[in-house]
Parts: structure tokens; C-alpha cells; sequence
């Protein structure tokens, strides 16, 4: 598991957090109960907090990096596309964020929205809860409704990715 402690700071990572062994957590970082964090991403803490809450995702060639002015929160059950790059403050309970999304430095992310594939969420943007914010710069979409396709598909994706904590104990290395 590449988990680095910088000085100091020695990432606290729950039991039954699953993280990849060709996945990077440096420094200032705490990950919570059932997070899986898949090869390829970064979670690299040297400048100031992370914190991830249980149940949420971090998928292939995430980044996610902190800053010195704020703690970047990641709230539970959040669902991060591959390729996400996360420079956020906070991204809410319930949000789902698409592939390849890029949230900039301070930007906030309000409970249970939805950041499109490929959107660019500017700071100055103030998301309201369960709504989806889309394109470069990211802008209000429409309503997340709860029971439409894209959220039930969110969801499936969030439990996979718990029941994956688990199932991934069971990797093996069949050539390297
Ligand atoms: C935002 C999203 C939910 C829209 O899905 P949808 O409702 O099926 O969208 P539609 O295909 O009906 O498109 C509705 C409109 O939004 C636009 N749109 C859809 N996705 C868009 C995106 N990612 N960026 C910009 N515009 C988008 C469409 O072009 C369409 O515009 P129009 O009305 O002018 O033709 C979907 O594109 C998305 O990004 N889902 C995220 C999936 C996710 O969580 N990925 C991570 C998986 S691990």
C-alpha cells in the first residue's frame, strides 16, 4: 500500500478503507470507514487537510490535492469519476462527480449534486443541493431528481464501490 507519512502527518486511513496499492495518500490526509480508492489516484496532503467520509469513492487517476487555507472535506456516499481532479474546499454528502470533472481551488460542492462529466466548477459558482451543474465553466443544468436514471445509476456505482472494499482484499499479482 503507498501510504507516505511527510514529517509529521501520517495519513489515518479506517480498517475497512480499501486503497490500492498503486494508489498514493501523502501526508495530511484521513480517509473513513468503506472509501475505496482505486490504482492510479492521489490523495496527496502537504499542503493542508484532506478528509474523505465514509462510503465514497475515489476512481482511477483521481487527484485530489489540499490547500494551506482550508480543509478539503469530502462528505460520505460521493461517487468520484475517473480522472477527477478535486482542488475543491468541499464536496457535499450524496454528490456525485463526473469523469474527468475538474473542480477548482475553493470551489464548493452542495449536498447531493451532481458535477457533470468533463465540467470545470469555478470557485464563484454557488451550487445549490441535488442540482446538476454542466460544461466549462460549470453552470446550472437542471434539477437531480431521485428518482431518475442518472442518480439510481449513482447509487448503484456507490454500492459497488463498498462491496469492492472487500472484494479487493482478495487481489492477487498473476504477473508483474
Ligand atoms: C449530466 C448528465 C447526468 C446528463 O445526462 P442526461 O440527462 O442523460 O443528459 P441528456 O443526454 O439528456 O442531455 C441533456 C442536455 O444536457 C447536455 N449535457 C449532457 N451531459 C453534459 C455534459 N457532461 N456536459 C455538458 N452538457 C451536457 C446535453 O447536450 C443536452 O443538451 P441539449 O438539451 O441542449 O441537447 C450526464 O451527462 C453526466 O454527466 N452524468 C455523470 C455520470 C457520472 O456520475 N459519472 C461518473 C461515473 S463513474
Amino acid at each position: 500500500m503507498t501510504v507516505y507519512a511527510l514529517g509529521n502527518f501520517v495519513p489515518e486511513i479506517a480498517d475497512s478503507a480499501y486503497i490500492h496499492p498503486q494508489a498514493s495518500v501523502i501526508g495530511n490526509v484521513k480517509i473513513g470507514e468503506r472509501v475505496f480508492v482505486a490504482p492510479h489516484a492521489s490523495i496527496r496532503g502537504d499542503r493542508g487537510r484532506i478528509e474523505i467520509d465514509d462510503e465514497s469513492n475515489v476512481q482511477d487517476g483521481v487527484i485530489i490535492h489540499s490547500d494551506d487555507v482550508f480543509v478539503t472535506r469530502v462528505g460520505k456516499r460521493v461517487n468520484i469519476g475517473h480522472n477527477a481532479t478535486i482542488h475543491s474546499e468541499s464536496i457535499g454528502d450524496y454528490a456525485g462527480i463526473g469523469i474527468g470533472a475538474v473542480l477548482m481551488v475553493g470551489s464548493k460542492v452542495a449536498e447531493g449534486v451532481l458535477i457533470a462529466n468533463s465540467a470545470m466548477l469555478h470557485p464563484k459558482t454557488k451550487t445549490e443541493p441535488y442540482k446538476i451543474y454542466a460544461g466549462v465553466p460549470a453552470k446550472y443544468l437542471r434539477d437531480f431528481e431521485k428518482d431518475e436514471p442518472a442518480r439510481i445509476a449513482l447509487n448503484r456505482y456507490l454500492d459497488w464501490y463498498v462491496e469492492n472494499t472487500f472484494r479487493y482484499r482478495s487481489l492477487s499479482v498473476v504477473q508483474s
